[in-house]
């Protein structure tokens, strides 16, 4: 694919060919000096560097992370909100359109795995892409807060939307009407987030995670992360339906034959145990058993 493209609010860096990052892609809120707001052009850099990020092959989880303090301190004030309010009706339109298109859109939609690495602040909007990330992890003390209310709106967006696809309706509405903060413990109590770790630990616990996603079957955990989307809104007569279509979807489509070669790999040459890791995806692991 060649160096990755550069932008003016994003960055992206490559994990290394071999070594504990190899197959991850870092993606950054960048824009520290403004603590990572999400103004017109982050939100446009976004859907090209998710776009990037998806057809490079060398990329087989993605991480979305910000620089400086903050992951992203939600929607930028005065770019997104003041200077859209004064401006024509197809600017505002427009923003709110690529706001969406990658936030929730893409990522909720992105082929490959995906981790939000939360390093510390987390306002408003920020919600949508964090809780449309497959997995987070944030630091500790990384601090959330939904702070419309402090300054005099309603969340808006899919913000309200993505937060009770995650924590109870309770909690959810204790902070959007008080605009309270909450730390990463806080949020890991409450499933905004898998887990909370201290801030000095956030990245080597991330690339464990990261590097051990990229090292199973992307077409398999495509499908399995797809299902447990897609379940949620449907019957068990129809979600038991769909997730038979998509196993054999999956299965049949599979490039590296994944099923084949665990069950082979299980039954016959009798080399790895399913309940106690992945298949061995070189087909030549050595007998754990004895
Ligand atoms: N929109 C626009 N600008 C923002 C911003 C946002 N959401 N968050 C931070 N900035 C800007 C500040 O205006 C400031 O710009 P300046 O240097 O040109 O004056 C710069 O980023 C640094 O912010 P500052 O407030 O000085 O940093 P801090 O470390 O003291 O505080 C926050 C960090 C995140 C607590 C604070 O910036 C804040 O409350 N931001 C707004 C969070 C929010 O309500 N977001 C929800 C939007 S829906």
């Amino acid at each position: 694919m060649g160096a990755p493209p550069e932008f003016e609010t994003v960055s992206i860096e490559i994990g290394g060919a071999d070594g504990a990052e190899a197959g991850i892609g870092w993606l950054f809120f960048d824009r520290p000096d403004k603590r990572n707001a999400m103004n017109p052009t982050l939100n446009r850099e976004m859907i090209a560097a998710l776009e990037w990020l998806e057809a490079a092959d060398e990329v087989r989880v993605v991480v979305l992370t910000g620089r400086g303090e903050a992951w992203s301190a939600g929607m930028d004030l005065q770019e997104y909100f003041r200077e859209v309010d004064d401006a024509p009706p197809h600017v505002e339109i427009r923003a709110r359109r690529d706001s969406a298109d990658w936030q929730w859109r893409r990522l909720i939609h992105f082929p490959k795995p995906t981790i939000a690495m939360v390093n510390g602040w987390c306002f408003g909007g920020a919600f949508t892409p964090l809780v449309c990330c497959d997995l987070a992890i944030a630091a500790e003390d990384a601090s959330f807060g939904l702070s419309e209310v402090n300054w005099g709106i309603p969340p808006g967006g899919l913000v309200s939307r993505a937060l009770t696809e995650t924590i109870s309706a309770r909690d959810a509405q204790w902070y959007v009407m008080t605009g309270e903060r909450f730390d990463g413990r806080q949020a890991s109590a409450m499933r905004l987030v898998n887990e909370a770790v201290p801030g000095e630990d956030l990245r080597a616990r991330t690339v464990e995670v990261a590097g051990r996603l990229a090292g199973m079957n992307t077409h398999v955990l495509r499908a399995a992360k797809v299902g447990v989307k897609q379940v949620r809104q449907m019957s068990w007569d129809t979600a038991e339906d769909y997730l038979y279509a998509k196993l054999d979807a999956a299965t049949g489509h599979d490039p590296e034959h994944g099923k084949q070669q665990g069950l082979t790999q299980f039954l016959d040459d009798k080399t790895f145990r399913p309940g106690l890791r992945a298949y061995d995806r070189s087909g030549s692991a050595g007998d754990e058993r004895g």
